[in-house]
């Protein structure tokens, strides 16, 4: 049986779209389907990108309100769909407690730098100035904690020859766009 996501987002969506087009034609073809993507920002770029894949979307602006209140009525939104598991990419926001354990184990994160080493925002830009010659992605389940949750695979980036942040970061999200989906296949699979 595919399991039933929603993949939630911030902003740009490449990593969303990265798994769209593995769910079209890819090696997610028979593992999941998208039910739903939804976004905290109503005009998150991927929330179009995502249209034009013929994908349901959904927005609830979260500025301004108190996180559990808000959570509450993602919680409440989410329940008609019947989802088997929620894929974060680039979703800004920490999840409270009730949506955590509503959810446990289900809610699957990517996270641009070791999460041992390295939470929260700016993980390429971090990696960059310390002048790491090698730094790592990390898919992870989502807990409490900001990126503390427990780790599900992560792969090495060799910075060695890069001089920018900008070279460093193309180099990330194609390693992203990659393993994202290569690790949710062996998640939705066993
Ligand atoms: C990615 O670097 C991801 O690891 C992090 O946020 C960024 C999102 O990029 N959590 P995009 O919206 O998928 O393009």
């Amino acid at each position: 049986m595919k399991k039933r996501i929603a993949i939630f987002i911030s902003g740009r969506g490449s990593n969303m779209e990265a798994i769209i087009g593995q769910t079209r034609n890819g090696i997610l073809r028979n593992s999941c389907e998208i039910i739903l993507v939804f976004s905290n920002d109503p005009q998150a770029k991927g929330l179009e990108t995502a249209r034009r894949a013929g994908i349901e979307t959904a927005a609830i602006p979260s500025r301004g309100k108190p996180r559990a209140a808000f959570d509450r009525e993602v919680l409440e939104l989410l329940r008609p769909y019947e989802l088997d598991y929620i894929v974060l990419a680039g979703y800004m926001r920490l999840l409270s407690p009730e949506f955590v354990h509503a959810w446990e184990k289900r809610i699957i994160n990517i996270h641009p730098a070791d999460t041992r080493a390295f939470q929260g925002v700016g993980g390429y830009a971090w990696a960059f100035e310390q002048g790491l010659e090698k730094t790592r992605v990390t898919v992870h389940y989502i807990d409490e904690g900001m990126d503390t949750g427990e780790i599900i695979e992560q792969r090495e980036l060799d910075l060695r020859d890069l001089k920018t942040l900008e070279a460093v970061e193309r180099r990330g999200l194609a390693l992203e766009h990659a393993m994202y989906s290569e690790v949710l296949k062996k998640i939705f699979e066993t």
